[in-house]
């Protein structure tokens, strides 16, 4: 957006000061009014109760809020909710269709990438979005060959590009072994 395009809040609010906006997530249109301030972790967990979605740090230290906007992860707790008019929302209400298992679910439950769950809804929306950054060539901290065209997706490469979301249970194995199973799946996703 251009800076003259750019509008305050203020133009938009409506006399209790609240602003109209409409966010799309998992394919449904939701018009809202909301505080300009609230965050989209607040928009979908208070307002709409979209619950997938967990609040741990509220601040951006734990991934448990990971969601995808336009197919990447974001931290849901650190975003305000009107830059996300008009995106498409998608929480891990919207990961499985048809009533089924998405296989990064069913691979999480096979290698017990998971004891309380809290993180999980976080854990997959980041997979998710991991996964389109890694097969987009994008290299991690750790990526060796900065050039390289076949990046492999080793066990440090997926904890590197993993480590926003943490796992209070510690079920990492589980996690590392279901997203190697579920990458391997390749045209499954
Ligand atoms: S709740 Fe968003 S990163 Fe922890
Ligand atoms: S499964 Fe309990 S925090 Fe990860």
């Amino acid at each position: 957006m251009q800076t003259s395009e750019l509008r305050s809040g203020a133009e938009f609010a409506l006399p209790d000061g609240a602003i109209p906006v409409t966010l799309r997530i998992n394919g449904t249109a939701y018009p809202l009014r909301l505080d300009p301030h609230t965050s989209l972790l607040d928009a979908l967990r208070e307002h709409l109760g979209i619950t997938g979605p967990k609040k741990g740090c509220n601040q951006g230290a734990c991934g448990a809020c990971t969601m995808l906007a336009d197919g990447n992860r974001i931290l849901a707790c650190l975003a305000l909710t009107i830059q996300y008019a008009g995106k498409e929302i998608t929480t891990i209400e919207g990961i499985a269709a048809d009533g089924e298992l998405h296989p990064l679910q069913a691979a999480f439950i096979t290698h017990d990438g998971l004891q309380c769950g809290y993180c999980t809804p976080g854990q997959i929306c980041s997979t998710i979005g991991m996964l389109r950054e890694f097969e987009a060539g994008l290299p991690s901290a750790v990526t060796e060959d900065m050039a390289s065209t076949s990046i492999v997706l080793s066990d440090a490469e997926i904890k590197e590009r993993m480590s926003g979301n943490l796992c209070r249970c510690g079920a990492y194995v589980g996690i590392c072994e279901a997203i190697h199973e579920f990458a391997a799946m390749g045209a499954a996703r």
